[in-house]
């Protein structure tokens, strides 16, 4: 027997001032599409934002359903529909805000595991790793420099064939 361990770092930005402003610009662009969210059910409410090698900045927030698990997660209605209209184009980076109006929202929240499943594979698909940045509504930014990092024991295409 042996032991494998894997680590996994982020780092924290103090507050959206600390940012680049490529990046600030981005997370702003995470909060407007947060308040698009359609969370009646939950009322927490996601946006997120991604950038794109060609440029084009693709939202996208949380769309809940009376059915709850047919709903759909901010990060993944944005990276599908990213998919669907850009197949070719790389994701460079993503910028997550989440927000509720239930409790406090002003620590880091990370993106949830199905959502990190989703993104691994246009990280594996487009051999480029993507930058994710997330936040509550407000206070410190983390960043990962990739989803795998978020990821750690994968399981991607390479176990399929
Ligand atoms: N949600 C997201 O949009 N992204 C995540 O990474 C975690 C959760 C949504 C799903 C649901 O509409 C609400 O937040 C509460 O779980």
């Amino acid at each position: 027997m042996k032991e494998i361990k894997k680590e996994s770092t982020i780092y924290v930005f103090d507050d959206l001032q600390e940012l680049p402003s490529d990046v600030a610009y981005l997370m702003e662009k995470a909060m407007q599409a947060r308040s698009r969210a359609y969370a009646p059910y939950s009322n927490f409410e996601v946006g997120a934002a991604l950038l794109l090698d060609n440029g084009e900045i693709i939202t996208g927030n949380n769309q809940e359903n009376a059915s709850y698990p047919s709903g759909l997660c901010a990060e993944r209605t944005a990276i599908y529909y990213a998919g669907s209209q850009y197949p070719e184009a790389k994701v460079i980076r993503m910028a997550i805000s989440a927000s509720s109006k239930m409790t406090a929202t002003d620590t880091p929240i990370p993106p949830c595991g199905a959502c990190r499943q989703a993104m691994v594979e246009y990280e594996v698909k487009q051999i480029h790793d993507i930058e994710l940045y997330f936040m509550g509504a407000k206070g410190a930014v983390a960043k990962s420099n990739s989803v795998v990092n978020l990821l750690p024991f994968v399981f991607d295409k390479t176990v399929l064939f």
